[in-house]
């Protein structure tokens, strides 16, 4: 039997559900089934107990099933499962936007409330050039990001997100232009930043010399670059792009949707990195994945704009939002989990244990087929060789067989993928890197 059969699935349940980001066909045939999860490990249909490498999707860097979450969700339930997120207000909102400006980097105290971080990018972005029209600058409206981002599968994500496999279907997006990435073969095996690199940066003086300031809004950029496989910027990269945001009055947009909330080692990546963007993105662990909620934190000057152009007292200053904007569920898991984030001190201990996990996964190197390993506080890449002429090939079968030998590693690209739970103990960690190797070294040729 395979799992979907174990947990009574039909073949027509199966076929109905047309799953996101997913080989279909393959899942189908040989379905993966979660059936339950606690700490860091997720259950299988089998009933088998998994290692999650990556906190779910990035998101539940406190451990799965969270019974404090748990609690307040189910309390909030019961006491106001919804409100009008338009024109009325609830208390949690109030409180939750408070407690996330005073995390943010200094100057960041407005924050919007989104459902995804597919959501807080599209916020973002079009707030940049909502601000500029408001300035009286209505010409800035191209939005510059980087090869291979990710920010999110919605028109801006496809349109500013620099993944090929991503953008290729889906005709013209929005008006945008990229620099290059900051993958380089010779920073090759870089632990943490690459030394060298800081001068890719300046291609953001040419892009803005060919669009000119006067029709750029914003730069958007992950502090790392997740999805396609924690791809760290060199040193000196971020500042050098935050120097030449304000030379030229671009807004700096950081997407922190994966290194927001701990994953890197400290609060948010801007804090990691030491650059404060004008603008910052968070979704995922904000919630432990508990609930969906997204936001975007931005300078107060940017919100006073809006309400110095805001026309008569009762007029909307910004038309935009989405019916699940703050809903009081999401705010409350939000509270709990930043909560146990403050009283596990789970970003400390990131940091703390950050250079043991970084000693580790490079001890993969020299493993047959791995040609570049890179990482930053709980997150790392692995690249693999092409396999048969396809790059992606060789990441899918060894993380399938990660998979059959009890440890879940994402694959993405010509990648593995890790974002461990900041509770992770460092025998899970050698567990994650002996499964690597054994499934390298299990599917030779
Ligand atoms: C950096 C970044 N931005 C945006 C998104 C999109 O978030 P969501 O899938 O919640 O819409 C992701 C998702 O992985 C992400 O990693």
């Amino acid at each position: 039997m395979n799992q979907a059969e174990l947990v009574g699935l039909t073949q027509n349940q199966l076929d109905s559900y047309w799953m996101p980001y997913t080989g279909n066909r393959q899942f189908k045939a040989d379905p993966r089934i979660i059936t339950a999860a606690k700490g860091s490990y997720l259950t299988d249909a089998e009933g088998r107990q998994i290692l999650d490498s990556l906190s779910g999707l990035w998101t539940c860097g406190a451990g799965h099933s969270r019974p404090e979450i748990a609690e307040v969700v189910y309390k909030q339930l019961n006491t106001l499962d919804y409100a009008p997120g338009f024109q009325f207000g609830h208390p949690l909102a109030f409180q939750l936007a408070e407690r996330l400006v005073d995390l943010a980097p200094v100057g960041l105290d407005r924050v919007c409330l989104t459902n995804s971080g597919s959501e807080a990018a599209d916020t973002a972005t079009k707030i940049a050039r909502a601000y500029w029209r408001q300035c009286g600058q209505a010409s800035k409206t191209k939005i510059l990001a980087r090869q291979k981002g990710y920010h999110g599968a919605s028109w801006g994500g496809i349109s500013f997100g620099g993944i090929p496999a991503n953008r290729k279907m889906w005709g013209q997006g929005i008006e945008t232009d990229l620099l290059n990435h900051t993958w380089r073969a010779e920073s090759a095996f870089s632990k943490g930043m690459p030394e060298h690199g800081v001068e890719l940066a300046d291609e953001l003086e040419m892009l803005i010399g060919l669009h000119d300031a006067s029709n750029v809004a914003a730069v958007i950029v992950e502090p790392f670059s997740g999805s396609a496989g924690v791809i760290v910027p060199p040193k000196g990269y971020l500042q050098r792009l935050r120097e030449i945001c304000t030379k030229h009055n671009i807004l700096l947009i950081f997407d922190e949707v994966i290194t927001g909330l701990g994953r890197s080692g400290a609060t948010w990546g801007a804090d990691a990195f030491g650059v404060t963007p004008d603008m910052l993105t968070f979704a995922k662990q904000v919630t432990n994945g508990a609930v969906p909620l997204g936001g975007v934190l931005l300078r107060r000057d940017i919100y006073d704009a809006f309400m110095a152009k805001g026309g008569a007292d009762h007029a909307v200053e910004l038309p935009h939002g989405f019916t699940y904007s703050g809903h009081p569920v999401a705010c409350a898991a939000a509270m709990a989990t930043l909560d146990i984030l403050e009283s596990e001190k789970l970003i400390e201990r990131v940091a703390q244990k950050a250079p043991e996990f970084e000693s580790k996964i490079h001890s993969l190197k020299g493993t047959e087929h791995i040609v570049d390993i890179r990482n930053f506080g709980f997150a790392a890449g692995i690249t693999l060789a092409p396999k048969d002429g396809d790059p992606t090939l060789r990441p899918f079968e060894v993380a399938l067989e990660c998979w059959r030998r009890g440890v879940y590693v994402r694959w993405g690209g010509d990648t593995l993928q890790f974002g461990l739970p900041f509770q992770m103990e460092y025998d899970e960690m050698d567990r994650i890197v002996a499964t690597v190797a054994e499934s390298i070294h299990g599917l030779e040729p």
